[in-house]
């Protein structure tokens, strides 16, 4: 099993036992960007959660630097997995068109969509200082992660 196989293995017993008994959506977020952010060290990982009044993403609990706080609909990765639903992995966000720079240092990214009842609630995004750092794998792993914050 691959080094990054690994650590998703690891994370996916952790996590669990993290959210048992805690209903709080933002504390649970929280504590996923922790574990993620310990195993791996992204430079960004966080979460954006649907603001349906505004129509936009608003920033959630996230680890790293600062981050711009509102996404519309439609725009910048984050924007663009909301419209689609769907994961979606850059291997170059300066080839992405749209794509929103909160930070200069950040050369891929991928963005989780969270379903909670069928519903988009929020999306996790995660930034990369290294070009083509994520790929299927993280997306398998990530979108598992993401599952497990609605079961509660
Ligand atoms: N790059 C994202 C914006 C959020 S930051 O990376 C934290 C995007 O294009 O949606």
């Amino acid at each position: 099993m691959s080094m990054k196989n690994e650590k998703y293995e690891k994370l996916l017993k952790i996590i669990p036992s993290v959210l048992e008994g805690e209903s709080s959506l933002i504390a649970n977020m929280a504590n996923i960007c922790a574990c993620i952010k310990e195993e791996f060290s992204h430079h960004w990982i966080g979460f954006y959660l649907v603001d349906v009044e505004k129509n936009n993403l608003v920033l959630g609990p996230f680890q790293g630097p600062l981050a711009c706080t509102r996404i519309p609909f439609g725009k910048g990765v984050c924007g663009d997995s909301w419209k689609q639903e769907k994961t979606l992995i850059v291997s170059n966000v300066h080839e992405y068109p749209g794509h929103i720079a909160c930070s200069s240092l950040s050369n891929s990214e991928i963005v989780i969509p969270v379903f909670n009842e069928n519903k988009l609630i929020a999306v996790l995004d995660i930034d990369s200082v290294d070009f083509n750092q994520f790929d299927d794998v993280d997306a398998h792993y990530l979108e598992k992660i993401c599952q497990l914050l609605t079961l509660n």
